[in-house]
């Protein structure tokens, strides 16, 4: 077989035929260095000599990468919430909840790792834990859940503590979504809009007769209604990778205490309860079933 060399735009650039195929390639940007693949795939360091705990370590590397997507995605969907693209927010919206998806589904890779399995390495782990996942933390202050008390677990890294004092400051992806409806004529209190943004989301009776009024008549208000069914989406499908997350560890550990020091599964259940955009879920109870001829089968007048 021979490789052809030639020069182009001053980079040297190689050819070869291979089963028919012209296979090309140039010292300009290679697959390894673009993806830099040396460097992820040196980045697999067990701490036993276990076999198993190379699976519990690239479960945890693939995750945080997808957590790295979710976060820039968000980040993306943000900007164009505020430049009222809605549109193109609920493509971004689309993109984050078939990542979660995905990351759904990865769990049964991980449920392939019996008691046993896991208990050959799980001495070697010491405290460290997913608890203290500063990525997934920075996820769940993005999408509008916001516990300050949590950054202190990383007080003794300074730049992650920073990154997460950032994420708790700013307005999240809920926030955008409420300063969307202010400005399509809804009646959002202004400190829904403007407020410190550190502290928890407070549900509010005027943003859930919005969402009431945008449901009951989406004819009416189709962008909006069209967007809300996007980010609850995302709301079901986080909650469904905590439910995964929740069973797997309980399949692999029974009740024990957590690494990181907690209860364990019973930690994991309370999360099962956290909420990132609570009048989006609250609505539902209030809304009626309309009667043939649009009205509404309480009697009552029409919420819009
Ligand atoms: C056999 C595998 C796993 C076990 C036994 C396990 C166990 C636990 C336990 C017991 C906790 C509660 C905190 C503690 O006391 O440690 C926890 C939290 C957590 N784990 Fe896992 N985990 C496993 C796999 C994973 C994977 C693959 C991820 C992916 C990143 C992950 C992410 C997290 C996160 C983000 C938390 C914090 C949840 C919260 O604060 O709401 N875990 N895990």
């Amino acid at each position: 077989m021979t490789i052809k060399k030639t020069v182009e735009d001053g980079v040297e650039t190689f050819e070869a035929e291979i089963d028919g195929e012209v296979i090309q390639w140039d010292r300009g940007l290679s697959y390894s260095r673009h993806l830099q693949t040396d460097q992820l795939l040196s980045s697999q360091t067990p701490v036993s000599d276990k076999p198993d705990e190379m699976l519990f370590i690239i479960m945890h590397q693939t995750m945080e990468l997808w957590i790295k997507l979710m976060l820039h995605e968000a980040g993306v969907a943000m900007g164009q919430l505020r430049a009222d693209e809605l549109a193109q927010a609920e493509k971004t919206l689309d993109r984050m909840a078939t990542v979660l998806r995905h990351m759904i589904q990865s769990w049964e890779v991980l449920a392939t790792l019996s008691p046993h399995d896991f208990l050959t390495f799980r001495g070697f782990l010491r405290k460290a834990s997913g608890f203290q996942s500063h990525q997934y933390r920075e996820l769940e202050f993005r999408l509008g859940l916001k516990r300050a008390d949590l950054v202190l677990v990383h007080n003794d890294d300074a730049a992650k503590r920073a990154k997460l004092e950032e994420a708790l400051a700013a307005p999240s992806l809920y926030d955008e979504v409420l300063r969307v409806l202010a400005r399509h004529g809804f009646d959002i209190p202004g400190d829904k809009q403007e407020r410190d943004f550190t502290q928890g989301y407070e549900p509010s009776k005027a943003v859930e007769d919005a969402w009431l009024a945008i449901y009951t008549r989406p004819q009416d208000h189709w962008p909006l209604y069209s967007l809300a069914e996007k980010v609850t989406a995302i709301e079901y499908y986080f909650q469904e990778w905590r439910f995964k997350h929740m069973k797997t560890v309980s399949r692999v550990i029974g009740q024990k205490a957590g690494t990181g020091g907690s209860s364990g599964v019973n930690y994991l259940v309370k999360a099962l309860d956290l909420q990132f955009f609570p009048e989006l879920w609250s609505m539902r109870t209030r809304m009626s079933a309309p009667k043939e001829g649009g009205n509404y089968a309480d009697g009552g007048a029409c919420p819009v």
